[in-house]
């Protein structure tokens, strides 16, 4: 088969990636696309970065295997964990990373909603200390949300009670929260109603998707033509109904 006719890969590690699919799906409507959730592994981000690192490189060294143009991490907690090696092997992969700073650009104080180890590796290190001097910012750890997320449990009142702890105390205290882990986007309404309806909500799949874009152009692989075929799978196969559903969820702001 032909390069250009290749599928776009994407891989999280569970079904937080679909967030990002459907940003690929919208900005590069020609492509098809082959998703990978790896939920028999989810939560990655209560793992040790040695172990994410081991498990990533395993799936994206998989999916190169059986012909794909790009593979796209969309999932910050890979990305964190396995950045170097996967650059090292695979020079252009596309990665995802929190959105702080279209956040902090527009915003003084800033909540930043991620995994544990998102949180605490040396990318994100890198990445505050860019934009420390712009806001106030404030990294809060949510794995329990990715849990809820990967039930499908999107706005239970048990998913309300856990916000409410979590969020309450920064409700009107934050003018921003970055939706750092691609589960997040998902509850994007049950957290904004948690921090009081007024702080403004961002997330990294556009910015992940005019990137996928401009390496696919750069390298001159663009499909053109008519829609392309979008195919879900995941490690757990009992995932494939409750993806389908995330997929076909509407975008929200
Ligand atoms: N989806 C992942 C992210 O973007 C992590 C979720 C997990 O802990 O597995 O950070």
């Amino acid at each position: 088969m032909e390069r250009t006719e290749l599928p776009i890969a994407v891989f999280d590690s569970g079904l937080g990636g679909i967030s990002v699919l459907r940003a690929l799906v919208q900005c590069l409507p020609g492509e098809d696309f082959l998703y990978f959730g790896d939920s028999a592994n989810a939560p990655y981000g209560v793992r040790p970065a040695e172990e994410v690192r081991r498990l990533t490189q395993d799936v994206i060294g998989r999916l190169y295997d059986r012909g794909i143009k790009a593979a796209v991490i969309a999932c910050n907690t890979a990305t964190s964990a396995a950045i170097g090696p996967l650059r090292a092997a695979f020079p252009d992969i596309p990665v995802i990373e929190p959105a702080l700073k279209p956040a902090v650009a527009h915003h003084r104080r800033v909540l930043v909603l991620a995994t544990p180890l998102t949180l605490r590796e040396e990318k994100f290190a890198a990445l505050m200390q860019q934009c420390a001097g712009c806001a106030e910012i404030t990294p809060l750890p949510c794995p329990e949300l990715v849990e809820f997320v990967e039930r499908g449990e999107l706005d239970s009142p048990a998913l309300t009670a856990y916000l409410a702890r979590q969020l309450g105390p920064y409700a009107g205290r934050v003018d921003a929260a970055v939706l750092g882990c691609t589960h997040f986007p998902f509850a994007r309404r049950a957290i904004r109603a948690a921090l009081g309806g007024a702080a403004a909500l961002y997330d990294g799949s556009d910015g992940t998707a005019r990137e996928t874009l401009r390496q696919v152009v750069r390298r001159g692989c663009v499909r053109g033509g008519s829609r392309g075929i979008v195919t879900l799978e995941n490690s757990r196969t009992s995932e494939l109904p409750l993806s389908r559903r995330l997929l076909a969820l509407p975008r929200e702001d």
